[in-house]
């Protein structure tokens, strides 16, 4: 796997792969690369002939300062992951690289429509964060395709829109939640959790479970089904920050007794560690 720090790398080796006339996909991360992260590179290998991946702590995307300085940096251990799983270009740019000029007086991309609702209200600037450092990418690499999780569903929508309202030459595609054994979405924050915490937090999950099951059969009072769980988590030791129903399209608020296409979505905290989950309802025609 070659590694590139710099603009002037990749973009020496893209230029050879597109003479050559190979297809690229593209991984963008922030590190700390798990399973469900690599479940990304593997769909990518299967769309493209050569797969970037990256790897960029984005500061513009963190409203704690604390967060940022926290967040798990494991580059030697992620390189032995990428060179397994078939990653041919891992791009790994630095602050000095992705913004040169600092952060206070670099241009940003904001999407409307994100901030006002879910993790857009708890995280004030985040979404435009990952709007800017995602246009950046995208011009950096050039892929013919992405690929991004579903486990961050309205970041997923976010880059949708962005590459729609932009007309970005690119195709986003969606690939699904990787979960532990037991059910919890994987993601980094999970290593944060103590032993307590880690068992609780398979009842995300379940709680996403049983609203589907019974969104799906019939149950129709969505208020309730969400007030119900979210009374769960929090006796359970949950802070829920939002569980709601929202229309999968564009997470505008659902009428359920018209929408097929439904959302779930969840963010809760248990003590320090923030976590996240959603699940896909699709509802049969009601006449
Ligand atoms: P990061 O949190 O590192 O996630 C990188 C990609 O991995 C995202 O597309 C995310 O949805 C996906 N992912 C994370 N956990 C997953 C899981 N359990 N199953 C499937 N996919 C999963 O998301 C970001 O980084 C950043 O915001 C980024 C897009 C790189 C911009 O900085």
């Amino acid at each position: 796997m070659q590694i590139e720090d710099s603009l002037s790398g990749l973009r020496a080796q893209l230029k050879i792969w597109r003479q050559q006339g190979h297809t690229i996909a593209f991984v963008p991360t922030m590190g700390n690369l798990h399973d469900g992260h690599l479940s990304l590179l593997k769909k990518a290998r299967t769309l493209a002939d050569k797969v970037v991946v990256s790897i960029f702590v984005n500061p513009l995307q963190f409203d704690d300062a604390n967060d940022l300085a926290n967040y798990p940096r494991t580059l030697k251990h992620d390189i032995n992951k990428l060179t397994v799983a078939g990653c041919d270009l891992l791009f790994t740019p630095d602050n000095k690289v992705m913004y040169p000029t600092g952060l206070d007086f670099h241009s940003f991309v904001h999407v409307p429509g994100m901030d006002d609702k879910l993790c857009g209200l708890e995280r004030p600037g985040h979404f435009d964060g990952v709007a800017t450092v995602v246009s950046k990418l995208f011009n950096m690499v050039q892929p013919d395709l992405a690929v991004f999780g579903e486990k961050d569903y309205q970041q997923l929508l976010l880059i949708r829109k962005l590459v729609a309202d932009f007309n970005l030459p690119v195709k986003i595609v969606a690939a699904p939640t990787c979960r532990e054994a037991d059910g919890l979405a994987m993601s980094s924050r999970n290593q944060r959790l103590n032993v307590t915490q880690r068992q609780l937090a398979t009842m995300l999950n379940q709680q996403l479970t049983l609203i589907k099951q019974q969104l799906e059969q019939g149950g129709y009072d969505s208020a309730a089904l969400c007030d119900k769980a979210i009374a769960i988590l929090s006796e359970a030791g949950f802070t829920v920050d939002y569980l709601e129903i929202r229309r999968a399209e564009d997470l505008m608020l659902a009428d359920i007794s018209k929408d097929q296409k439904l959302r779930i979505l969840v963010a809760a905290r248990l003590g320090e560690v923030r976590l996240i989950d959603n699940m896909a309802v699709s509802l049969s025609a009601r006449t």
